[in-house]
């Protein structure tokens, strides 16, 4: 059996190199398909550098808040990101969904660090 250690779990691992998400602006890169309904889609530009999330200032909300994407020709922040837990749509991002990082990863091209054959499967289409 393959796992993450290896065969030997005495010898110390050696640490995969570190993925660069630098220097990718929006717009530079393919996105990353969804793979199943329900995924977060991963962020297709570099988040580097970006002040850490608040409840007062949330860099992400510059260019995906629903008053700048249009400004920043960015796509909205996703509809269920304004409902509220009564189902009520709000006109601001919920404070549920203010912690964007915690579902949305950049995307890096890097290979699986142990082989898997999962599937996933988007609703209304065939795998
Ligand atoms: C400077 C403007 C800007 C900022 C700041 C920004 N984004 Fe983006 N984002 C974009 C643009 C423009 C696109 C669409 C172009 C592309 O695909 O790269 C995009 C695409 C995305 C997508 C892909 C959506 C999809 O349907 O596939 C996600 C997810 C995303 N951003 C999340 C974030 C998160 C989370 C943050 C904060 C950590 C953030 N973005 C900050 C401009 C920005
Ligand atoms: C609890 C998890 C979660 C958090 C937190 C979250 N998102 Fe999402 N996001 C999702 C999921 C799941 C989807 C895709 C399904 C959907 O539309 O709800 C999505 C979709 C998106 C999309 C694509 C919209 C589209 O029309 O396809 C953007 C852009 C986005 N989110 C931005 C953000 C930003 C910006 C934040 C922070 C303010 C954020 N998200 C916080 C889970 C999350």
């Amino acid at each position: 059996m393959q796992t993450l250690r290896g065969a030997n779990i005495d010898e110390p691992d050696t640490a995969p190199a570190e993925k660069s998400y630098a220097g990718k602006a929006p717009g530079s890169q393919q996105r990353i398909e969804r793979t199943f309904t329900g995924q977060p889609p991963l962020i297709p530009h570099s988040v580097e550098g970006f002040p850490a999330i608040t409840l007062e200032r949330n860099a992400c909300l510059f260019c995906h808040g629903p008053q700048s994407y249009k400004t920043a020709k960015a796509p909205k922040a996703a509809d269920s990101h304004f409902k509220d837990r009564e189902g009520n749509l709000l006109t601001e991002v919920v404070p549920a969904r203010n912690n964007c990082t915690s579902c949305h990863v950049p995307q890096a091209d890097a290979t699986p660090l142990v082989h898997n054959t999962f599937r996933g499967v988007v609703e209304g289409e065939k795998n």
